[in-house]
């Protein structure tokens, strides 16, 4: 195969003060390095995956995901360092895309541009105002000449603002050649892959730089850098999904997982959140609900509704302060304040407030069924495991422990009686 790419994933990623492995830290639903992974695979299915920091752990992630994929192992201690990465391997293929880890937001369009050209080593290079924490890049006459890390600039040199963004085309034999020769003298004593730039210079070679947008090449080092990556993603998530007919209103206070989907036209209001792989289809989710892992299909839900993975709504409304979880809906109202848990509820029904489907006895979760056409009164709680069949009725503030066959109406409660006069007894009025 012509092209192959190296993605470098295997520092501990100290700036981020995290026990999770750098890149496995999520953005908008989904591990920074799976998404780097995704664009990869896009370009070529030659990927070579650079781990060491908690090897075992980020292998068997990235095996339960994807299977091809070529993970080695970084002598993190005897070799550290972008450079040390690449110690090693031997590169057959005419060309090699190394990219990191930590680049949530790269695409495949974008990384085309880099392997289409023709020079011994393409670079990229971003124009920052700020660019504090980067390898500054040396330029002259239009061609890279040099990168030093920020540890290792002069004063003059921390001036610089065109950065190495860290994404680099090099040819095979260029890498062959250079890779062995990396040492690690400087200010980290880590063996650094930009320095194979100044080896290739002195040795004739061109590099050539390509300038690229910060909101797609940014690196992620710190938990500042990631809320700055999450907000670019979610800009374009959501970009996208109004392009497709989406109505989002305000959607700066609204939070769209990579993984949902959406069909038709939906809207959202302000402050909602979609989290993992959600389908939602025709609908109208109000402000502040979060749905999670679920399908919505021609429903409203909202405002401030909770629905909890493995729910399915289908032609049903729910309102206010209901929380809904592993649950199958179709054609019900569930208006306000309810708890209607592993519970499958059929069409025509209607839940009044504060139904609490009681789905746990402490030790084990219980399914309640509810068939056609039922009535549950307010304020009732349902007993699981129980089943109220086709054309039942439930009294208000009833609590339902058996079985409520088709046809009838199940009350509980005690008979209300009056007291004569016995206000102004007790306050002695
Ligand atoms: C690197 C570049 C810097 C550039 C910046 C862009 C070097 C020496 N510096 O710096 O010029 O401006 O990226 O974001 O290359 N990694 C390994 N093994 C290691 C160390 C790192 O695989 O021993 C991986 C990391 O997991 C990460 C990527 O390489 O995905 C970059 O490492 P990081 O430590 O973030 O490098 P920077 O200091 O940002
Ligand atoms: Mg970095």
């Amino acid at each position: 195969m012509s092209l192959s790419i190296v993605i470098l994933a295997a520092g501990k990623g100290t700036r981020m003060k995290s026990d999770t492995p750098k890149v496995l830290h999520p953005i908008s639903g989904k591990a920074m390095l799976f998404h780097i992974i995704d664009e990869s695979l896009k370009l070529s299915s030659n990927i070579t995956v650079v781990l060491s920091h908690k090897f075992d752990m980020v292998k068997e992630l990235l095996e339960s995901e994807y299977s091809g994929l070529n993970i080695v192992k970084q002598d993190l201690e005897n070799f550290p360092g972008t450079g040390g990465a690449l110690k090693g391997l031997e590169f057959k293929s005419k060309k090699v895309l190394v990219l990191n880890g930590d680049m949530p937001l790269v695409k495949a369009d974008s990384l085309k541009e880099l392997t289409d050209t023709n020079s011994d080593i393409a670079m990229t290079i971003l124009e920052l105002d700020n660019p504090t924490g980067y390898g500054r890049v040396v330029i002259e006459n239009g061609f890279a000449k040099e990168i030093v890390e920020q540890k290792d600039c002069t004063k003059e040199q921390e001036k610089i603002k065109s950065v190495n963004a860290g994404v680099y085309c090099f040819n095979g034999e260029v890498l062959n050649e250079f890779v062995p020769k990396i040492d690690n003298k400087n200010a980290q004593n880590e063996y650094y892959l930009t320095d194979i730039i100044k080896m290739a210079v002195d040795s004739g070679k061109k590099i050539e730089p390509i300038v690229v947008d910060e909101d797609e090449f940014m690196g992620v080092n710190s938990k500042y850098h990631l809320s700055i990556a999450q907000d670019f993603m979610q800009d374009r998530i959501k970009q996208e999904l109004m392009e497709s007919g989406v109505i989002m209103r305000n959607p700066k206070s609204i939070y769209i997982d990579c993984k949902a989907k959406f069909i038709g036209e939906c809207n959202l209001e302000n402050g909602v959140a979609i989290e993992g792989e959600c389908i939602i289809e025709n609908s109208h989710i109000k402000a502040h609900s979060v749905i999670e892992e679920s399908k919505i299909t021609n429903s409203s839900i909202g405002p401030m509704a909770h629905i909890r993975p493995n729910s399915t709504i289908k032609d049903s409304h729910i309102g206010n302060f209901v929380e809904v979880k592993k649950s199958t809906l179709n054609d019900v109202k569930a208006g306000h304040l309810s708890y209607l848990g592993d519970s499958e509820i059929d069409s025509g029904t209607n839940i009044g407030a504060g139904v609490i489907t009681c789905n746990y006895d402490g030790k084990a979760k219980y399914k309640t069924k509810i068939g056609k056409n039922v009535f549950v009164g307010s304020d009732s709680q349902l007993v699981a495991p129980v089943t109220l069949e086709d054309n039942t009725m439930v009294a208000a503030g009833s609590t339902i422990t058996e079985n409520v066959p088709s046809g009838s109406l199940a009350i509980t409660r005690v008979k209300q009686k009056q007291v004569d006069g016995f206000f102004n007894k007790f306050f002695r009025k």
